[in-house]
């Protein structure tokens, strides 16, 4: 664990700005930052960053916390990792920060040594007799002894049975091998997801084994690769096959390679090529961008060379941009094959040489359509013209569009302008479907309004005290003076932790302080505190505040709260009874 006075001091450090620039495009304006939202589909920025509070909160989605909450949310990891990301952007080291661990749950560990088990008795099996027909498979797709310790190969036994047999002599439960996705049942026993197959482990950044894809070594007409289940440790479409390695690597190279499958990074490791992952066959997705990010250097795109490896390259394009992240795309002419198959026929030299033959993107998307359409007939030049042009008015920058243009124009022998012309009128339309989303977004948030307007008469009240207890210290002072209490535990709980963080912080209240305590808290309650916390705390508090609005604010809660609890006692009650009632009630309030 990481003592609270180590986090409390990366917080400081932490500037808010500087953190969430290094995600995301901050733009200033005035002394105010924004950003387009990440966590909600946004298109004009509705973040609002806050220097002198040094938390975030969107405007349109209502998601908002401090620099450790944004980090944890955009990247999709627990608090305490946050805090060891956000100290690693800001270089802040210490020992206690350096030496401590991971935070991960009881069960979650379990599962992380139930495959690491696995994974070494599959490499142990792949070095001893039972594992011949593996090694011999690996040898005719040129896979050396090294490899097979490099990226952890194993085997596992075609029987199904004695692998789970070896890990429950370890005692290693069956739930544990199920809930790690090993096992299947078949009739009324387990058996190895894996049998007869040769197990490549798929690992996550820390090195630890989250899942197993496993080959067929024969020609059978089984799946060639079966893979774990997704888990609670894994997912697919979220894990790039050898990432663990390459975040070793890319450093050294300046670049990490992308292929689709083992076999590609197999090849291009014996190319020399030591920073790249693979796919896995799955599509191409944020969650893959943002790990590659990770690695701070030039990503180059490598997947087939075929139509279905292509395209998926071109699709991968929106999705770099987005994450702004710098790529290149290796040029493959008109070879249809895969890494692999280039290795096995023309060598590793050659190999790396077509690996190093790379494309900026418009050159790539031109290629793309050029290879497509047949340009000799009058069908194809149309489309290679639409689809490039469309591609170019999607482009920012006008020089890139104007080279584009010109490209297209000297290949089909149309003239310049009418591409010009063309890209005018998508341009036109392009802004009317703006506004006429413009329109829907309106109604959306006029709904989010009304729901709001759903809230009780009470909450309204108890909300309006907390938001001036957060935005303005002096209400804080007076909300003690008058020994106030709310009815509601939620609203006392947040009320204490104000008052509390106040007094500690010398009569100053700190809500990027308040938000990092009750972030590492995991009960409900203090979730609910959170996000009410983060509902009604403003960013940039404009009204004039006086002891006045709070008094207000406080009788009216108090006088529905008695009502309602006159309601209470007036119920089933007979009419004389209920007489009696009200009148007491009403001598007691004068
Ligand atoms: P490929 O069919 O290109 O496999 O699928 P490969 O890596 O070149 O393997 P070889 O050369 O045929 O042995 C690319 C990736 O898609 C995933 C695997 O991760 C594979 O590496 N895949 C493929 C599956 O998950 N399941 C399958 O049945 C096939
Ligand atoms: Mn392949």
């Amino acid at each position: 664990m990481i003592s609270p006075e180590i986090i409390e001091e990366i917080r400081q450090k932490a500037n808010i700005v500087d953190v969430i620039s290094s995600y995301i495009e901050v733009i200033k304006k005035g002394n105010s930052y924004l950003a387009c939202c990440p966590f909600h589909n946004d298109k004009n920025p509705s973040l609002h960053i806050s220097t002198s509070k040094q938390i975030f909160k969107c405007f349109s989605c209502d998601k908002g916390g401090n620099v450790f909450t944004f980090v944890q949310d955009y990247e999709k990891i627990p608090f305490i990792d946050a805090v060891r990301k956000v100290a690693n952007l800001i270089g802040y080291h210490c020992d206690e920060l350096d030496k401590s661990v991971r935070s991960i749950d009881n069960s979650t560990k379990l599962i992380l040594s139930t495959l690491k088990e696995a994974s070494t008795l599959y490499s142990f099996i792949l070095k001893t007799n039972e594992g011949i027909k593996g090694v011999e498979y690996l040898k005719t797709r040129n896979i050396s002894d090294d490899m097979i310790d490099y990226f952890s190969l194993g085997y596992c036994p075609e029987d199904g049975e004695s692998s789970i047999k070896i890990l429950r002599a370890k005692n290693i439960s069956i739930e544990s091998l199920d809930k790690a996705g090993i096992v299947v049942r078949e009739k009324n026993h387990f058996i190895d997801r894996f049998k007869g197959r040769i197990i490549f482990p798929l690992f996550n950044e820390y090195d630890e084994v989250i899942g197993f894809s496993a080959r067929r070594i024969n020609d059978s007409d089984e799946a060639k690769y079966v893979n774990s289940i997704n888990t609670d440790v894994f997912n697919k479409s979220k894990v790039l096959y050898n990432f663990q390695n390459a975040l070793k690597e890319a450093h050294d190279a300046g670049y990490v390679y992308v292929t689709e499958g083992f076999m590609d990074v197999f090849a291009l490791y014996l190319s020399g090529i030591k920073s790249s992952v693979a796919l896995m066959g799955t599509a191409f997705t944020k969650e893959h961008a943002k790990l590659l990010k990770k690695l701070n250097v030039e990503v180059r795109l490598c997947l087939d060379g075929d139509e279905a490896g292509q395209h998926g390259m071109l699709r991968m394009i929106d999705i770099l941009e987005n994450e702004n992240i710098k790529y290149r795309i290796v040029n493959y002419k008109n070879c249809l094959l895969d890494p692999d198959e280039i290795l096995q026929k023309y060598g590793s030299e050659v190999l790396k040489k077509f690996s190093n033959r790379l494309f900026e993107r418009d050159d790539f998307v031109f290629q793309y359509y050029l290879k497509k359409f047949d340009l000799n007939t009058i069908d194809g030049k149309r489309n290679f013209s639409n689809q490039l042009v469309e591609y170019a008015s999607k482009l920012k920058n006008p020089i890139d569009r104007e080279l584009l243009l010109k490209k297209i124009s000297e290949k089909t022998g149309i003239s310049y302008d009418s591409y010009a012309n063309i890209i005018n009128q998508l341009e036109g339309k392009i802004k009317k479907e703006e506004v006429g989303k413009g329109d829907k977004n309106i109604s959306i948030s006029l709904n989010t309004v009304t729901s709001k307007k759903n809230i009780t008469k009470l909450q309204r009240c108890e909300d309006k005290i907390i938001s001036l207890l957060l935005n303005y210290p002096n209400a804080i002072y007076h909300y003690r003076q008058g020994n106030n209490y709310f009815n509601d535990e939620i609203y006392n709980k947040i009320a204490d932790y104000i008052i509390d963080n106040y007094e500690l912080n010398n009569n100053q209240f700190d809500v990027s302080k308040l938000i990092t305590t009750l972030s590492q808290k995991d009960d409900e309650i203090s979730k609910k505190v959170l996000d009410k916390i983060i509902e009604l705390q403003d960013i940039d508090p404009r009204q004039i505040y006086s002891d006045d609005l709070l008094d207000e604010s406080i009788s009216a809660m108090k006088e529905i709260v008695e009502k309602e609890e006159l309601n209470k006692k007036l119920k089933n009650k007979t009419p004389q009874e209920q007489a009696q009632i009200i009148q007491t009630f009403w001598s007691k309030r004068r």
